[in-house]
């Protein structure tokens, strides 16, 4: 059976990347597969310090930015992850499957420690295994993602043969990733080259969906760009990497080929496109912000919905989890 599994961090300041890399995509997906669990990973956004009342606020907000970019939470379940304890009971079995030099190679954990990796939470360390028990826990199939996530995903795959051999069992399936779509890697708007990404220091460098009219009009016009005019053939954008970026971001919003953006826009300056971009980003972000804003004044039927999610999520996992035990050589109760 084909199953979608995909996390996004609690972490406050969705932006442009999120919702074009992934959450449109789920969007999307929603339609072609019945069974599809979308979570919201606290456990994931504490592996480095999160202040408690913001921690909450922001798993409300993202779980509520999902449903207003279009994840219908009737036909999916949404929840956050802490409230169904099978995922960190399974990703403590992963601690013991995961080697410690498969997790030594993971390039989010080198950037997210930084140079001084001795002060890092063991939980950034293992961070890869609980992702893998995320998607296990149900028998995840499929996994939309951007592309900075292939590698935890292959590591997933690791981990799943490494059980299925070590148990002789034929339990976990091999994830796929879908990685799809015109926008799998939106890269900053200050620098070309790097993505766009929440713990950037510069708020310039991404449009977050919160941002309001003037703010993303204010970042487009500051956005890197160059002072040629836009090539009409896609091969013309080789070497510039902020002029591609922003054309991307266009093509990924107004859902064109580049070929067809370059179509309209080639042979014109940054002086034209720049305000287009900007009246599409708004065009398309304005709707979302508004239903963000009607779903987050009622707590209440939030937290329901959470909750609701969580039990339904919990249905799945429990006969899974029950049988990864009796597999390990746990005692039933
Ligand atoms: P995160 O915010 O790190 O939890 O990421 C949530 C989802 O957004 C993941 O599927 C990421 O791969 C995707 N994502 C994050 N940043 C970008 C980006 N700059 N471009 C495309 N996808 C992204
Ligand atoms: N690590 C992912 C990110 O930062 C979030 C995530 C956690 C996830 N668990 C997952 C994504 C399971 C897909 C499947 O973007």
């Amino acid at each position: 059976m084909e199953r979608i599994f995909s996390g996004v961090q609690p972490t406050g300041n969705l932006h442009l990347g999120n919702y074009l890399g992934a959450i449109r995509n789920w969007v999307k997906l929603q339609n072609e597969y019945e069974d599809c669990i979308f979570c919201v990973v606290d456990m994931h956004a504490i592996t480095v310090w999160q202040n408690p009342s913001i921690l909450q606020s922001n798993t409300r907000e993202t779980a509520a930015t999902m449903i207003a970019a279009g994840v219908d939470p009737k036909r999916n379940i949404i929840f956050n992850q802490s409230q169904v304890a099978a995922h960190a009971e399974l990703a403590w079995i992963f601690n013991c499957i995961a080697r410690i030099g498969w997790l030594d190679r993971m390039t989010q954990f080198k950037e997210k420690a930084g140079k001084d990796k001795e002060r890092a939470s063991a939980g950034l360390y293992v961070y890869p295994n609980l992702m893998a028990a995320d998607i296990l826990v149900y028998k995840g199939t499929h996994v939309p993602v951007g592309e900075d996530q292939k590698q935890h995903l292959e590591l997933a795959r690791d981990i799943a043969s490494k059980f299925n051999h070590d148990y002789k069992r034929d339990l976990f399936p091999l994830v796929e990733p879908l990685i799809f779509g015109p926008a799998t890697r939106v890269m900053s708007l200050k620098n070309g080259s790097s993505k766009m990404s929440k713990s950037d220091p510069s708020d310039l460098s991404r449009i977050n969906l919160k941002d309001d009219v003037d703010t993303i009009a204010r970042k487009i016009k500051k956005a890197k760009s160059d002072t040629d005019v836009l090539p009409s053939e896609s091969a013309g954008l080789k070497g510039r990497p902020e002029a591609a970026n922003l054309v991307s971001i266009y093509g990924a919003l107004a859902e064109l080929d580049i070929t067809d953006v370059l179509g309209q826009y080639g042979g014109r300056g940054f002086g034209v496109f720049k305000p287009a971009l900007t009246e599409l980003a708004i065009a398309k972000l304005t709707p979302i912000q508004e239903e963000l804003k009607r779903l987050m004044s009622d707590q209440t039927s939030l937290d329901c919905l959470l909750k609701s999610g969580a039990d339904r999520a919990r249905s799945i996992t429990d006969p899974i989890i029950a049988e990864v035990k009796e597999i390990v050589g746990f005692i039933k109760p």
